[in-house]
């Protein structure tokens, strides 16, 4: 069994999730949908709070959170003790927001990327080590 991760979208980006539990279940990951289960309209912040909520206490070590534009999601999840939530539409942003802020949520725009992009974000996300070091303080400071 894999890591396991958490994941949650509004109604815009639900399509998106969807795909992105296909994806990640195929590479072996556990996957826990916080919902939206569906098209129709909800609020954003809903979703995002269960998201980050979890991580914040540690249920789980990352997750993943979409919306349409991504901002409202980052928004929501930022707001957590001890979440980094890293709102990337490019892949080195993905992997900076790992290597330098240790960001253990990704936030997607399901309005601004392909389906395909959206993969590599998460892959090379979840692929890149934390650095450490100088950072781990500067990272420390972000919750005090
Ligand atoms: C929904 O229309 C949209 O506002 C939402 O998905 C998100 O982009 C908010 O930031």
């Amino acid at each position: 069994m894999g890591q396991s991760i958490i994941i949650g979208s509004d109604h815009a980006a639900y399509e998106l999730k969807e795909k992105i539990k296909s994806h990640l279940s195929e590479k072996g990951y556990a996957v826990e949908d916080a919902g939206t289960f569906g098209i129709e309209s909800v609020n954003y912040a809903d979703y995002g709070k269960k998201v980050a909520n979890a991580v914040s206490k540690g249920e789980f070590p990352k997750g993943i959170l979409l919306c349409g534009s991504g901002l409202g999601m980052s928004m929501a999840a930022n707001r957590f003790k001890g979440v980094r939530a890293a709102l990337c539409s490019d892949l080195f942003s993905a992997k900076m927001s790992r290597l330098h802020n240790d960001s253990n949520i990704l936030v997607l725009g399901g309005r601004i990327i392909g389906d395909i992009l959206a993969y590599e974000l998460v892959d090379t996300w979840l692929a890149t080590p934390f650095e450490g070091g100088r950072h781990q303080d500067r990272i420390a400071s972000l919750d005090e």
